[in-house]
């Protein structure tokens, strides 16, 4: 027989898996099934961390503590190589000094991370602006979706992280193709590129999100028809 898993690693919102996003209640009932069978739960917040979905952590929302999170990407502020492995002292098993490596501390990403989580982090500015953002693209959305409502359109995400499906799966990548052409850069997500992926700046105004939600909404019609 299996033994039993020492950990679970889960992302609260899958960003290459399709964006699926996990309910509030699961992640708690996880954290508890994990609680109970002694096992350790890991988010994955490199991808939906740093502001994401709203809260600094993707998992604030859900109330739950995970016992080690991973971020990376943007928590250097800059664009610098920089990835973090947060985890509970009772965790850390290492002496000072013993995780070493070649390229470890780089020094100007210390910097900048600092300074970026002084500029956006001592206030809840960016989380309120993630979560109005989040709403003017549930809107364009669903109106994407109301209107291409006989192919199969849905959608799904949290705060600045969205995804648009329909129901033949190479929609998703011509639309990416076309948005290309008129200006809009956007990626696929999903096992089978099925899924438009939404993942603008945090720092993007509300008009020049406006003008991406435009050239999308074009996109799609002009692919769909
Ligand atoms: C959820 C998730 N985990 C891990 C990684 C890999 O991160 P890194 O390149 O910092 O190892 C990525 C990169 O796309 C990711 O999206």
């Amino acid at each position: 027989g299996l033994n039993k898993p020492a950990a679970v690693i889960v992302e609260t919102v899958q960003g290459e898996g399709g964006i699926n996003v996990a309910r509030p209640e699961w992640l708690r009932a996880l954290k508890e099934l994990c609680e109970r069978q002694d096992m350790l739960l890991i988010v994955d917040d490199i991808q939906m961390g740093c502001g994401r979905t709203g809260a600094f952590f993707s998992f604030e929302e859900s109330g739950i503590t995970p016992d080690i999170v991973t971020v990376s990407k943007s928590i250097s502020g800059y664009g610098l190589p920089m990835s973090l492995c947060l985890f509970r002292p009772e965790l850390d098993v290492w002496e000072p000094g013993e995780h070493n490596g070649t390229f470890r501390g780089n020094n100007p990403a210390f910097v900048t991370a600092t300074a970026a989580l002084e500029t956006y982090w001592t206030d809840p500015h960016i989380t309120h602006q993630t979560a109005l953002l989040g709403q003017q693209v549930e809107q364009s959305l669903l109106a994407i979706c109301d209107e291409h409502r006989s192919a199969g359109a849905r959608y799904r995400g949290r705060g600045l992280v969205w995804g648009l499906e329909f129901r033949d799966k190479s929609r998703a990548g011509l639309i990416a193709q076309r948005a290309f052409e008129l200006g809009l850069l956007i990626e696929t997500s999903g096992p089978e590129s099925e899924v438009v992926k939404l993942l603008p700046a945090l720092t993007i105004t509300p008009d020049e999100l406006d003008e991406g939600l435009s050239t999308l909404a074009r996109a799609v019609w002009e692919v769909e028809g």
